[in-house]
């Protein structure tokens, strides 16, 4: 769990991330696609082109589900409980590419805010985003 200054520097970093939530969460998963192109497989209906309506529209719905985690961070095998069974028992997506996708998340915020990206508020990040993996892939076994 996260202490309440990890929670408070996710707060802090939120509220910037959270204007441009979009463009963030398009890039991170352009980020993902072309660094790691075996995550290609799960999306084989998707046009991944650079700057897709589809590739903009899932990021959009993955970085709302992260500003639900941050709102309900005390909670947040609560907040994400549908998804968790959707990547679980529809989905199926192994729990390695959690780890692909929320390193391409933390480059992409890095990316835009460097110098709000401090050691402290990089490992506040990195630490929620993988209690969000531990919450999306626990319902696997
Ligand atoms: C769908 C969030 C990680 C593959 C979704 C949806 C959300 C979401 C909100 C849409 C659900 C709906 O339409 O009801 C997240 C979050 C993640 C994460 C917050 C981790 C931070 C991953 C990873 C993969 C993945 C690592 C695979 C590499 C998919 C696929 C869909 C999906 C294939 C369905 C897309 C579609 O057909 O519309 N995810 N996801 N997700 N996710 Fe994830």
């Amino acid at each position: 769990t996260l202490t309440q200054a990890e929670k408070a520097a996710v707060a802090t970093i939120w509220a910037k991330v959270a204007s441009q939530a979009d463009a963030i969460g398009a890039e991170s998963l352009e980020r993902l696609f072309s660094s790691y192109p075996q995550t290609k497989t799960y999306f084989p209906h998707f046009d991944l082109s650079q700057g897709s309506g589809q590739l903009r529209g899932h990021g959009s719905k993955v970085m709302n589900a992260i500003g639900e985690a941050v709102k309900q961070i005390d909670d947040i095998r609560g907040a994400l409980a549908k998804l968790s069974e959707l990547h679980a028992y529809i989905l199926r997506v192994d729990p390695v590419n959690f780890k692909l996708l929320s390193h391409c998340i933390l480059c992409s915020v890095a990316a835009r805010y460097p110098s709000d990206f401090t050691p402290e508020v990089h490992a506040a990040w990195d630490k929620f985003l993988s209690s969000i993996s531990s919450v999306l892939t626990e319902k696997y076994r």
